[in-house]
């Protein structure tokens, strides 16, 4: 459920957001704009936090879908903690009042000056990707005289049955670490005095609509937890990841208190914290893409909709083959027809939709894209010096402007022209 809705509004329907017309929205900030739904965050988050009433559990929101400090301190309101994969979401995190013993630190590769500032502020969780990240982490404890608190992400090899791109839980995939290894990183890690062994973390991929998957990548991290518990090795958490699907046109994914069901069923009596990273799932049907049309051009074989917002703005249909709902702001009436949505970028990948049918739309009319709210402005670029979107936060009837559009001149600031008359060999 989200509150982007058809409303009463000066001239007939018009899409709002809560209780703002999202055509109010353009004419005050412009667009493209991100417009984000604070009421939706709430509800997505409290729908989670319910689907796992039956265990003892922490909701640690992965920043990489929408990393806006509005969001942040959002979340950190409601109590959740944060699932980051670099140094720039760690302090996105502390900027908007997380607290960091609730940060978990993901990602394939993370460098030293990165290792260093998260134990210096006392996050909760290191999730290790191989056994030389393990050597680092270590070293890096050691030189700054604290212990860091480790999981080992292991790859349980299960198929989440979703796009090759965010299929992550893979034999074949870069991330995890196999079974095997990681009980051999678990016994050096527990053998370490740097080091304190605190969980165990997965996350199979992304968009996944099924609770099988994910069930049975739970039961293959309990082999390893229990096999680990023979050695005397004693594991507090366990990290099932992010992934929960969300409906962008006819998905119909598994509702979280199902998968929260079957993660307690697993976890039974053991004592075991659940602890889950969910991104999409709290904000991508917490907000649109508001762009207007610039014009409509008849090809031969096409009729385009050109519109002012771009795959760099949102690339999600340009990589992933993405398919985003894509609406008339204030419906017309008009007949229905076939048109492919594109943005003014000079790459024929640049596209929005394609073969899709739209009512008629005119130069001057606004179009959101719905299920914007993830993956879409934190992926967005300045290719083509196309400054990035505005974000803007609803809250009932109140609108909050959470990230001032780019200016021309943030895009070359930083950038030097050369100096003719130094000859000089260079510095460095
Ligand atoms: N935890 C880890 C370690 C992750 O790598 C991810 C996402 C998450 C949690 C959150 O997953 P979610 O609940 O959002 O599915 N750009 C792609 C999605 C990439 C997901 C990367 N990892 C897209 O637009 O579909």
């Amino acid at each position: 459920m989200n509150h982007f809705e058809l409303r009463d509004g000066a001239d007939g329907l018009e899409l709002h957001a809560e209780d703002v017309a999202l055509a109010a929205i353009a004419e005050a900030c412009g667009t493209p704009t991100y417009v984000y739904s604070r009421a939706t965050i709430e509800r997505h988050y409290r729908v989670m936090d319910e689907a796992l009433g039956g265990v003892p559990n922490s909701i640690c929101y992965a920043v990489k879908a929408a990393s806006n400090l509005a969001i942040l301190g959002l979340l950190a309101k409601l109590g959740a903690g944060f699932d980051i994969v670099s140094v720039g979401e760690l302090e996105r995190v502390l900027a908007a009042g997380g607290l960091p013993e609730r940060v978990m630190f993901s990602g394939v590769g993370k460098r030293d000056d990165e290792i260093e500032r998260a134990l210096r502020v006392g996050i909760r969780c290191f999730n290790v990707e191989s056994a030389w990240e393990l050597e680092r982490i270590e070293a890096v404890a050691e030189r700054v005289g604290r212990r860091a608190p480790i999981s080992v992400r292991v790859n349980p090899d299960v198929d989440p049955q979703t796009h090759a791109y965010i299929a992550t839980g893979l034999r074949t995939s870069k991330f995890g670490v196999p079974m095997v290894e990681a009980q051999a990183m678990y016994r050096r890690a527990a053998a370490s005095p740097h080091l304190h062994v605190v969980g165990i973390d997965c996350h199979i991929g992304s968009q996944i609509t099924q609770v099988e998957p994910l069930a049975a990548a739970l039961d293959r991290v309990l082999e390893l937890v229990d096999a680990l518990a023979d050695e005397g090795i004693a594991i507090e958490h366990v990290d099932m990841g992010g992934g929960l699907g969300i409906t962008y046109k006819d998905e119909e994914p598994a509702p979280p208190a199902a998968v929260g069901r079957a993660y307690a069923e697993r976890l039974g009596p053991r004592g075991l914290e659940l602890v889950v990273e969910p991104g999409r799932l709290i904000v991508g049907n917490a907000g649109v893409l508001l762009m207007r049309v610039l014009g409509v051009k008849t090809g031969e074989a096409k009729t385009f909709v050109i519109v002012d917002a771009a795959m760099n703005d949102n690339i999600r249909p340009s990589l992933y083959g993405a398919w985003q709902q894509l609406e008339p702001v204030c419906p017309s009436g008009r007949n229905e027809t076939t048109v492919d949505v594109v943005g003014p970028i000079c790459e024929s990948g640049d596209f929005f939709a394609r073969d899709r049918v739209l009512p008629e739309v005119r130069a001057g009319e606004l179009l959101a894209m719905r299920s914007a709210g993830a993956y879409g402005f934190t992926m967005a670029s300045t290719y083509n010096s196309r400054p990035r979107a505005a974000e803007v936060m609803v809250d009932g009837s109140r609108l909050t402007v959470v990230r001032e559009r780019e200016s021309l001149r943030a895009l070359w600031a930083g950038e030097r022209l050369l100096d003719e008359d130094d000859a000089g060999p260079s510095a460095i």
